[in-house]
């Protein structure tokens, strides 16, 4: 994994949409797994200036976001769906048939999450997966105890993701208590995963994700298993780390080839 310290926010994104876009160079539909939360903005505004500039088109691209609420149905502003469409869907320039969110209003929910890993698979697998990371370590909606293998499928939230996305409800009371979230397995089959965290609260989630030993109390340190992982951290998230200077030794010396530039 490596991981990479900016010194403010909108570094951070423009450093995850650098990652991103090599990634993405030279696929001819690439599929992106896309992520809600404040984590990633900075880095869908960069890969719009990418798209602005013209060295970056994701007009093919196809879209799988990583969850959804379960009883927030897609036109409610508050549901996944509709962040994904304001937030990637139509700044970034996807055709909205490209875009998925999980199904949180399916009779059968168990089915439906099923479908969504085979269509994730029929698109060819994701190229790059787009990820936050919750101040409890979950990514997705994979809270501390999901199984390491797990497929996308309903989840019960825990008391602190309900208490930290309660910022977006009128009453704390409305947070769903279930969500449908892609699972710790079929996130690690993404080709590429570019995970951005902000802000102290974030700071012991990250320090035990890439430092830590690795098991389902901190869901995210899965990610030192998958081979190609990007961890992209501010100031602030990155604080508790301990080999912050390895870190910055990694790419000030990294050979030209490998160096992802603008
Ligand atoms: P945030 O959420 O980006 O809004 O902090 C991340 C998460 O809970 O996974």
């Amino acid at each position: 994994m490596d991981v990479i310290i900016a010194s403010n926010e909108q570094e951070a994104g423009r450093i995850a949409a650098a990652h991103i876009a090599h990634a993405l160079r030279g696929i001819e539909r690439p599929v992106l797994g896309v992520a809600t939360g404040s984590s990633p903005l900075s880095t869908y505004e960069d890969l719009g200036r990418r798209i602005k500039e013209g060295s970056l088109d994701l007009s093919q691209a196809r879209a799988f976001a990583l969850d959804e609420y379960v009883g927030i149905p897609a036109d409610n502003p508050l549901s996944y769906a509709d962040t994904i469409r304001t937030t990637v869907t139509e700044p970034l320039g996807f055709d909205p048939a490209n875009v998925r969110t999980p199904d949180g209003m399916a009779d059968d929910i168990a089915a439906g999450a099923k479908e969504y890993d085979e269509a994730i698979k029929a698109a060819g697998g994701i190229d790059v997966q787009i990820l936050g990371i919750g101040n409890n370590g979950h990514i997705g909606f994979n809270e501390p105890g999901s199984s390491l293998v797990s497929r996308t499928r309903q989840v019960c939230l825990t008391r602190e993701t309900r208490e930290a996305n309660a910022r977006y409800f009128d009453d704390p009371a409305d947070v769903p208590t279930h969500a449908v979230s892609q699972g710790l397995g079929t996130i690690m089959e993404a080709r590429k995963v570019v995970l951005v965290a902000l802000g102290e609260q974030k700071a012991a989630a990250i320090a035990a994700a890439c430092e830590g030993p690795m098991g389902a109390h901190c869901p995210a340190t899965l990610l030192q298993m998958h081979p190609d992982a990007v961890i992209v951290v501010d100031e602030a998230a990155g604080s508790q780390l301990q080999r912050k200077d390895y870190y910055a030794d990694v790419q000030r010396l990294m050979p030209e080839d490998q160096r992802v530039v603008d």
